[in-house]
């Protein structure tokens, strides 16, 4: 799949998602060029169809996308709930595993997402895996000690990388962290995996989603599918 084929399955997958928005809901917006598809649409249904809704985003990126379109965007403290948040996903497997971060904005989506009463990620078809990890793993780490922290990783075979931009300066996430990337192949315990990457000292949080979602809309040559978890 070429990369036009592959926006042509996000923006179907952004623009069926965005149905699920109605007025007056606290929505959470992800992050990433599929969310952006969503947003789009959002806009447009804002300008065109006179929606009205409250938006939590989960990066500074997707608030001034969102902004810009006039959409009403809150801290998530002034909120006492999130009705929904439709996000992106890097990865995702028939048990509703899933990994989140490609963009290094994990911690904020997984506190709008555990804040969320229900969420759905919006994929293209080739992220529907098997077995998570070929994609590499985003663990959100203090930049106080992170050398350490990634000298504990490369010990337990983890394979890590320090995400680089492109001067070669750490990436920097929207709370000023660092990101390193986990180059696994496979995690066929994600359970136990998460567990250690989040008892480790100076890791903020990591971009395993454990059965976390509700839906997953999938861009499709052949229109948007859905599947539901069952688990939720
Ligand atoms: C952001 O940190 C990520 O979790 C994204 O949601 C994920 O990487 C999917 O991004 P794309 O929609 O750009 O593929």
């Amino acid at each position: 799949m070429d990369k036009a084929q592959q926006d042509a399955l996000k923006k179907a997958a952004g623009i069926e998602a965005a149905k699920l928005i109605e007025n007056g809901m606290i929505a959470g917006l992800g992050t990433g060029s599929t969310v952006r598809f969503l947003v789009d649409e959002l806009g447009r249904r804002v300008k065109e169809e006179g929606l009205q809704f409250t938006g939590v985003t989960t990066s500074r990126r997707t608030q001034e996308q969102a902004e810009g379109y006039g959409i009403k965007i809150v801290d998530i403290d002034d909120v006492d709930h999130i009705d929904i948040t439709i996000d992106g996903a890097d990865e995702v497997d028939k048990n509703f595993n899933g990994i989140k971060g490609g963009g290094a904005a994990l911690l904020w989506e997984k506190i709008v997402a555990t804040n969320s009463n229900k969420i759905v990620w919006i994929v293209d078809e080739s992220k529907v895996v098997d077995t998570i990890g070929k994609f590499p793993l985003p663990v959100e780490v203090i930049p106080f000690g992170a050398g350490h922290v990634i000298k504990k990783f490369e010990a337990k075979g983890y394979k890590p990388t320090l995400r680089l931009d492109a001067d070669g300066k750490p990436v920097r996430t929207d709370e000023n962290n660092y990101v390193v990337d986990l180059h696994l192949e496979r995690i066929d315990h994600p359970q136990e995996l998460a567990e250690d990457l989040i008892t480790t000292v100076g890791v903020v949080e990591h971009g395993l989603f454990l059965n976390m979602v509700d839906k997953v809309i999938v861009g499709d040559p052949d229109g948007p599918r859905v599947l539901l978890n069952p688990n939720k």
